[in-house]
């Protein structure tokens, strides 16, 4: 059956490593993910925003990611991605996911924590786990753009209270992570605040910590899309050693949509310029699930650091 985070993230807290989080829409990234987790004896999350239950439909993901277990027998848990409110908390958690995010990092301090904590409740009495989030990160989630100038670091003072009074079984910090595929400018210089995850880490001892707006842009991925007619204007993500420290420490969860979102499209402009003359669409959706594989192979043995632990 699908796993909740709870005992992936005690492992990983105590290894010095972190799960991937990745986002899944269709069959192709489903299968990309969970080929690659099964080749690096890997366990691993897949998650769904609000977007992708709009775009694929629950029940076909929730499916899809039941099909990758029986085929893969890993430890695989289903995470709502970025729950706006109770209500898609708790249709997630009736539907057969595992842990689902109640983002409540937009509200004031104490309504964050009331709508949390009631989310909480609800996911307990019925097997599941709540990630949190206190900070807000700049960029853009689910039609809501956060600029740079409102995005906020976490304050290390509040995560106590914030987890005591809601109970959540991990948390979402804001350090310098940003949402999406344009995080810096070429010539910027993407800095994570290690200070607060080290300040957070002490008040929350063995706490897992989560990190958003993960992806790191690759040049590769970048460039190939680049050359094979795409428009992409340059950009920057966060560089991966940072992630690797960060995995290293109170971070057991890495989320990661935009790097899958390029590799896939990577491959499959590639196929099509090279092949203008094919329409079967498992000819050129199948370079996209591989680049996807490729990618999540490179993420989980090179800077999650979760290879072998399944
Ligand atoms: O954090 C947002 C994720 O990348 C999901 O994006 O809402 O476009 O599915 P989406
Ligand atoms: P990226 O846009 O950096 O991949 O972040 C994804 C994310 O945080 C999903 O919740
Ligand atoms: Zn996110
Ligand atoms: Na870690």
């Amino acid at each position: 059956a699908l796993v909740t985070t709870k005992e992936m993230f005690q492992k990983a807290y105590a290894g010095g490593y972190a799960i991937g989080a990745f986002n899944v829409n269709n069959m192709e990234i489903v299968q990309g993910i969970t080929e690659a987790a099964k080749e690096e004896n890997s366990p691993v999350i897949l998650q769904v925003s609000a977007g992708a239950r709009k775009y694929a439909k629950h029940n076909y993901l929730v499916k899809l990611v039941e099909a990758a277990l029986l085929d893969t027998d890993l430890p695989i848990a289903l995470h709502l991605d970025h729950g706006a409110d109770f209500e898609i908390c708790k249709a997630c958690i009736d539907g057969g996911f595992t842990s689902v995010m109640i983002d409540g990092s937009h509200h004031s301090f104490e309504d964050n924590i009331a709508l949390t904590k009631k989310v909480v409740e609800y996911a307990h009495a019925h097997g599941c786990v709540v990630e949190g989030e206190l900070g807000q990160l700049a960029g853009i989630e689910d039609d809501v753009n956060v600029s740079a100038e409102d995005a906020s670091y976490t304050r290390p003072e509040e995560v106590e209270e914030f987890v005591s009074r809601t109970g959540v079984d991990s948390l979402a910090i804001a350090i310098g992570t940003s949402h999406g595929a344009f995080k810096f400018k070429p010539g910027q210089n993407p800095q994570l605040r290690f200070d607060i995850l080290e300040e957070v880490a002490k008040r929350l001892p063995n706490f897992p910590i989560v990190l958003h707006g993960a992806s790191s842009v690759s040049q590769e991925y970048v460039k190939i899309i680049q050359q094979n007619g795409g428009k992409l204007d340059d950009a920057i993500g966060i560089p991966e050693d940072m992630l690797r420290q960060a995995a290293g420490m109170a971070v057991c969860k890495i989320n990661i949509d935009s790097d899958l979102r390029l590799a896939f499209t990577a491959g499959v402009r590639q196929h099509i310029t090279a092949n203008p003359d094919h329409f079967d669409p498992r000819q050129f959706l199948a370079p996209g699930r591989d680049f996807v594989k490729a990618l999540v192979k490179h993420k989980i043995a090179n800077v999650l650091g979760s290879s072998g632990a399944a």
